[in-house]
């Protein structure tokens, strides 16, 4: 197989999670005889520095060319001072949008070894945690109008958060097919008793529902969802929500699971590439000490594999390759418990091609 792969190496710590990254795909391009060739895109902060824009137009088509995106991360105290508009996240955002990737597929495990990482009780973690939240990728909030204003001499910000049938539907029908493919059971969340999005947002559910009756279909508020998720997390298999809910919702499982720093995604359209990404940020205060986990970017290569060129065998390899790493007990500082081997980020990236 040959394909393009268009890379953003991000910005502080992400460059050095990515290099690992492309050394696993190169690993698994020769072993399996396929090509993987790259192109360079820039967004977010490094955009910045370089355009004054954290996605030109340019860098959106380097993208929208190849066969998949592989991130890092963006952002950082560099950028924080730079106007809304411009800031690193203005240019994931632009992305997201710009590639149409609606949908967004964030799967949390708890890696076997990982169990002493997780906030919650052993008594919880053994009965297992293993869901996948599908999050709305480009709509809500994160697209509705933002404005700042004076009124009456003090200042006042508003967003919008705006929700369509139709993508709720097309969301919605990813949460079903997703609970099929997995343990059969979906649940939906919003905050029905108090947003009208949220309202239109469980009609359509309840709507598809219907044409799904072999999955187990279930609705919470989101307020009560992020509750039962510490408070007995077996009981979920597939989460679908909207744009914001889906990121908080995301970060609280990542670290049930034991660490952000394992947590991959895969944000898919209706035919663009697909953009695959840890759900991590760019880590600033450990840039450039080699002391970032790679597994997520890692992982998300994984994905890209499966999910972007159906490779599923080379997917497999790599997660199964984590996964003996994590078992041979290698850690970097995320997730290193006592009596393991403490490594940095290129040593991660060393041990799982050993075993790849
Ligand atoms: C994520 C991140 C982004 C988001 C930020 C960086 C804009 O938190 O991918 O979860 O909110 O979507
Ligand atoms: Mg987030």
């Amino acid at each position: 197989m040959r394909k393009t792969i268009a890379l953003i190496r991000g910005d502080c710590a992400s460059p050095e999670i990515v290099a690992q990254a492309v050394r696993v795909l190169d690993r698994i391009a020769k072993r399996y005889g396929h090509t993987f060739t790259y192109t360079e895109a820039d967004m977010g902060g490094a955009a910045i520095d370089k355009y004054g824009d954290p996605l030109p137009d340019s860098e959106l088509a380097k993208c929208l060319a190849a066969d998949a995106v592989l991130l890092g991360a963006v952002g950082g105290p560099k950028w924080d001072d730079v106007p809304a508009d411009k800031r690193p996240e203005r240019g994931l955002l632009k992305l997201r949008k710009g590639m149409g990737l609606y949908s967004n597929l964030r799967p949390s495990k708890i890696w076997p070894g990982l169990e002493s990482a997780s906030p919650l009780s052993p008594e919880l973690t053994a009965k297992g945690v293993d869901i996948a939240i599908v999050r709305e990728l480009t709509g809500g909030a994160y697209f509705g109008e933002h404005k700042t204003w004076t009124e009456d001499g003090e200042t006042v910000a508003s967003d919008l958060m705006i929700y369509s049938e139709h993508e709720i539907e097309r969301i919605g029908r990813i949460g079903f097919e997703t609970a099929r493919k997995r343990r059969g059971k979906l649940c939906s969340v919003d905050k029905a008793n108090v947003l009208d999005t949220s309202k239109l947002w469980r009609k359509t559910m309840h709507r598809l529902a219907a044409e799904y009756p072999d999955v187990e279909y279930s609705d919470l508020y989101v307020d009560n969802c992020a509750m039962q998720l510490v408070r007995d997390p077996s009981r979920f298999d597939v989460i679908v929500t909207e744009n914001m809910f889906g990121d908080i919702l995301s970060d609280e499982l990542s670290i049930i699971c034991g660490s952000i720093g394992m947590a991959a995604s895969v944000s898919l359209g209706a035919s663009a590439p697909g953009l695959f990404e840890p759900i991590h940020g760019s880590a600033p205060d450990i840039a450039g000490q080699d002391k970032i986990n790679p597994c997520a970017c890692i992982l998300s290569a994984a994905m890209l594999l499966e999910y972007g060129f159906g490779l599923k065998d080379e997917s497999d390899a790599v997660q199964k390759a984590v996964t003996a790493v994590l078992a041979d007990g290698i850690r970097t500082a995320d997730i290193f418990v006592q009596g393991c081997v403490l490594t940095g980020c290129r040593g991660m990236g060393d041990a799982v091609l050993e075993r790849l």
